[in-house]
């Protein structure tokens, strides 16, 4: 088989708006003008004919901070739990499609399937990409989209790695000048992609917190009304249980047995 792979998570969205994420490594560009996609999909996946009738999914891609979700997407159906709900991942409504994107995930490719080939196992899904999106925190001073700082990751054999160190950009080994200059400059370059690498990570890490935090605030407030509604019930219950006669005793059931 061939590795490494991406594992993405491809969200959807049903004709009611249920949505729903699986995990898919079967996955790859297979054209740049206009920009098409393909994914594989098992027709017993819950996924599988969700997109077949809708047309659209969303190619979400995963991190470092998004593997246990990517897992469990990969593990358990939409037909048994709401995924989105479960992970805590927030729901994005997508710009030209249905299916929503994560909001977590720093690249998410909106898609219009164009055709579904039968394979055997899987069903190859062939998709237009019509939008993408971009998470902003990962354009640099240039408005340059560091992807390689996003610690995105790969899928090795059923092993999730992340990626390693940098080992040259496309072209490198015939590109002269730039081989020159790696050498006089290569230790001044490397600090400043780290440091760069770091200040994003904190701004996401912060990022995180925030939106855990709004999100337990929202249902601390919930759970309190909830305790005070289930009080105030249990206190007209016995209140009402008060006001009635017993029929815990003899001489008040029918049959003048006490209950037990
Ligand atoms: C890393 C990983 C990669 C996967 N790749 C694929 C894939 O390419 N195609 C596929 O049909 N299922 C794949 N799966 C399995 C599905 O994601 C899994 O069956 C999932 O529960 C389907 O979700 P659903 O029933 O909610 O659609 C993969 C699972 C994992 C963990």
């Amino acid at each position: 088989m061939l590795y490494p792979l991406p594992a993405v998570m491809i969200s959807c969205a049903d004709e009611e708006g249920r949505s729903n994420i699986m995990t898919a490594a079967w996955t790859g560009t297979i054209c740049s003008d206009p920009v098409m996609v393909s994914v594989s999909i098992r027709p017993e996946r819950y996924s599988h004919d969700v997109i077949a009738r809708t047309g659209e999914f969303v190619i979400n891609l995963t991190t470092e901070d998004l593997t246990f979700a990517a897992d469990f997407c990969g593990v358990r159906s939409g037909r048994d739990v709401d995924k989105f709900e479960y992970l805590h991942l927030t729901k994005v409504p997508s710009k030209k499609v249905g299916a929503p994107s994560i909001g977590e995930s720093p690249v998410c490719l909106e898609c219009v399937v164009t055709g579904i080939e039968k394979l055997g196992t899987h069903d190859l899904f062939i998709a237009k990409v019509v939008q993408v999106s971009v998470d902003e925190s990962y354009l640099d001073e240039k408005g340059r989209f560091v992807l390689e700082d996003a610690g995105l990751v790969a899928y090795v054999h059923g092993t999730y790695l992340s990626l390693g160190k940098k080992l040259g950009t496309f072209g490198f080994s015939v590109r002269k000048k730039e081989r020159k200059e790696q050498r006089r400059t290569p230790l001044r370059d490397a600090d400043r992609s780290e440091k760069r690498k770091a200040e994003r990570s904190a701004e996401r890490t912060d990022a995180a917190a925030k939106r855990k935090k709004e999100r337990s605030a929202g249902k601390t407030d919930a759970a309190a009304k909830q305790k005070k509604e289930r009080s105030a019930e249990r206190t007209d219950a016995a209140a009402k249980r008060k006001k009635a006669p017993s029929a815990n005793t003899a001489a008040d059931r029918p049959d003048g047995k006490k209950k037990h």
